[in-house]
């Protein structure tokens, strides 16, 4: 089949790759030209296990290819995919207005029978807009005969770091679209992932954007339980991760996304919670519950800090001391610090007139990005120099490299044998006989004795 992708960010990318691999005819549309070059070379911006060879591979077989032309991206084929970014704006709802250029752009050039896909995560009854805005610019372009359309609500449910396998391999297919020709060309265009089960579920539109938002608040309330759960398990002498076993056990629960730590970051779980309960709101409806997974999580990402505040007596004892942060990115195996804890961190150091050396295996250009030059932050390249006469050493990300460190290079380094642990990777008893203090989370702290 013929496909259409605008946008090539980490959803577009990845479902143009994919598509391609399993033999549709794949163009990817992006407005920024210098994205477009590189991508021609095969230059990718983003890092994602498998995508880079993906892309090689089908760019060389002709499956994939990629344009600023909108125009002709919309004469590919009748499959338009839009999968541009949907940005929080200012108020926490998101900015669509990308979104509804694509529906313009397609408008302005459909010929015959459209699908168009909104793959973005969208506010519900964004399709609908979509719908209304393409029917009125076909009316106003007043050719004699009028192009029809579909608009179907597709949403993404890949995870960063495991994008590739999500989209090859997924639990599931959400299509929302009413009539039977949208849902037979859904059918067809993802038939070569459906042929072990039947995965694809079909709704209505506005469900299907509900879902992708129901997926993610279901997931960030399991995190935010958990970490609110740890917080009471220190203060009780308790250990959160007997309590993890001991729950997870139950398969209503389950051990999976019951991790408690320093706080869920990334480009989804904060904004999508958000932007739900802004949805609510604006309804005339108080979604507490939705507000409590984000004031929760907010607050957890300060508890890091709160620990190294606790130790040192007080945040005027940091002003000029040096401390390690072993983790950027929001959560290992990828490069993405959109919301991550470390970043919270990072700035309370700041404010608190304290220097920050950080070792990330991916994430440090990143973080250059992201901070530019400054006299307080330092990005060294080897974990074990980023510890160099530093007074405490603090994870907030659980990196594989981080697991099994050599504590003894580490003791050697550090000014301090002082570990705030957001992810608890070391055990509490190993670290208090070794003579550490360790703070973890939900775990009872070791101060050293
Ligand atoms: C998430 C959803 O998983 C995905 O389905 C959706 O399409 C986009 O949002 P992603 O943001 O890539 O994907 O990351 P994910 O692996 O789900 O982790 C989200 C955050 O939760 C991370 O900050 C992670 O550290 C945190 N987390 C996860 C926990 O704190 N505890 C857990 O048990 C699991």
């Amino acid at each position: 089949m013929k496909v259409s992708v605008f946008g090539t960010g980490y959803v577009g990318l990845v479902t143009g790759a994919c598509l391609a691999e399993v033999g549709h005819s794949v163009i990817c549309m992006d407005v920024d030209e210098a994205k477009i070059d590189n991508l021609r070379k095969g230059i990718l911006p983003i890092w994602e296990p498998g995508l880079q060879e993906i892309v090689e591979r089908n760019i060389e077989a002709g499956h994939l290819s990629f344009t600023t032309d909108a125009a002709k991206a919309v004469r590919h084929g009748a499959i338009q995919m839009i999968a541009v970014g949907t940005p929080p704006g200012e108020d926490g709802s998101a900015d669509l207005h990308y979104v509804f250029d694509v529906a313009d752009a397609i408008a302005a050039s459909m010929r015959g029978y459209r699908a168009i896909i909104t793959k973005s995560t969208v506010p519900v009854g964004t399709s609908n807009k979509v719908a209304e805005r393409i029917t009125a610019a076909l009316k106003a372009r007043g050719t004699s005969e009028t192009p029809s359309f579909d608009v179907i609500s597709n949403p993404e449910f890949l995870k960063e770091g495991a994008a590739v396998s999500d989209f090859l391999k997924p639990d599931r297919i959400i299509v929302g679209a009413a009539g039977a020709k949208a849902r037979a060309l859904m059918q067809e265009l993802y038939e070569p992932f459906n042929r072990s089960r039947e995965r694809i579920v079909f709704m209505d539109v506005e469900s299907a954007e509900l879902t992708k938002y129901a997926a993610n608040i279901m997931l960030a309330a399991k995190i935010s339980v958990m970490n609110e759960i740890a917080n009471v398990a220190e203060l009780v002498g308790a250990d959160i991760e007997d309590v993890r076993k001991g729950i997870g056990s139950d398969p209503r629960i389950g051990y999976h996304f019951i991790y408690p730590g320093a706080g869920y970051g990334g480009s989804c779980f904060p904004k999508d919670v958000r932007a739900l309960a802004k949805l609510a709101n604006s309804l005339g409806h108080r979604a507490e519950l939705l507000e409590a997974i984000e004031n929760v999580n907010n607050r957890q990402k300060t508890t890091l800090f709160a620990k190294l505040i606790r130790h040192f007596g007080g945040a005027e004892h940091l002003r000029g001391k040096t401390f390690t942060v072993w983790g950027l990115s929001f959560k290992p195996n990828t490069n993405d610090m959109r919301e991550a804890p470390s970043r919270t961190l990072m700035e309370a150091l700041w404010r608190a007139g304290a220097n920050v050396q950080a070792y990330d295996p991916v994430a440090m250009d990143e973080a250059h990005r992201i901070y530019g030059e400054r006299a307080d932050l330092k990005l060294v390249e080897d974990k074990y120099d980023a510890l160099n006469r530093a007074e405490a050493l603090i994870v907030c990300t659980e990196w594989q490299q981080f697991r099994a460190p050599d504590f003894q290079e580490m003791q050697s380094r550090l000014a301090r044998k002082v570990v705030i642990d957001g992810r608890n990777l070391y055990s509490p008893a190993r670290m208090k006989a070794d003579g550490w203090s360790y703070y973890s989370v939900g775990r009872t702290a070791s101060d050293g004795g």
